[in-house]
């Protein structure tokens, strides 16, 4: 599973890349409004013309970056989406554009506009990820669409189910991948964040769309999606320094570490030496 960082953050990705481990970025409006916040001089407002172009000429061609539409109605995302590709894609050929599934606000009232934008955009060769995706039958729909990616969010499902549950939770908390309770709690059928996630993969076997876990909150649920079989995780900074301290260290590999540098031998070393 490939790992992109979910920050709209520079210096955050900066870092991230220059552990070797950045294959791409995803943004959305609410991680855009955190970093400007940051950045942003009391009564100044923020370049984020220029902020992004930072972002997408720091990570580079073959890094792909997500940039997300704001617009509710088909004629505004795709005339948005156009326009975040033309304007940004000739920086460093990285932009993929992210379209929601369902722009509607209302639960009763459906709206076919993302998929119609996802079928334009596609058609004119424009990468596309579908967000917001809270069910494998959306991410269905979307692959359907041409989507080049599809994001299930799994960490907004666990806050769901946990709210249905009744337990109280901090963000970053595990919940567990076979869900909670007997019959488990669920919804649509959907016992847990890692659960949605695997079920999409199942679903979009075949498809050339790729599956990218989102709203990933703690190190063990970004394992739990990459053996579900996700293409792509993308994890918040935060949690990708958790899983780096976790991940990174065995006493076997220390050990070995130890063993081998009490073994080097004295002409080995001398190669070194002579570079
Ligand atoms: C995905 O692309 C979204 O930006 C993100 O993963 C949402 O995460 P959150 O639910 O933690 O806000």
């Amino acid at each position: 599973m490939e790992l992109y960082v979910d920050s709209a953050d520079l210096d955050e990705i900066k870092e991230i890349m220059n552990l070797g481990i950045l294959r791409g970025v995803t943004t959305n409006p609410t991680l855009i409004k955190k970093s400007a916040e940051k950045r942003k001089k009391p009564g100044n407002t923020l370049d984020l013309d220029s902020y992004i172009t930072t972002i997408l000429r720091t990570v580079g061609k073959g890094i792909p970056v997500s940039l997300e539409v704001i617009g509710t109605t088909e004629s505004d995302m795709y005339r948005e989406a156009k326009l975040l590709y033309e304007k940004f894609n000739k920086i460093a050929d990285n932009v993929v554009i992210k379209i929601p599934i369902n722009p509607s606000t209302y639960i009763d009232r459906a709206s076919t506009d993302g998929l119609k934008v996802i079928k334009r955009l596609t058609a004119e060769g424009i990468p596309v990820n579908c967000t917001l995706i809270m069910t494998p039958q959306q991410a269905l729909l979307a692959a359907n669409a041409g989507a080049t990616y599809v994001s299930p969010f799994a960490g907004r499902i666990d806050d769901f189910l946990r709210d249905k549950y009744g337990i109280s939770y901090n963000k970053g908390d595990y919940y567990p991948k076979d869900g909670l309770g007997t019959p488990a709690v669920n919804d649509n059928g959907i016992v847990s964040g890692v659960d949605l996630v695997e079920k999409t993969v199942k679903l979009l076997r075949g498809y050339s769309t790729k599956v990218i876990a989102a709203s990933l909150r703690n190190p063990k649920q970004v394992l739990e999606v990459a053996y579900a079989g996700a293409d792509i995780g993308t994890v918040p900074y935060s949690t990708i320094k958790d899983l780096l301290s976790g991940w990174l260290s065995h006493h076997k590999t220390a050990e070995g570490m130890r063993k081998f540098i009490e073994d080097i031998l004295p002409e080995y070393k001398v190669i070194f030496e002579n570079v």
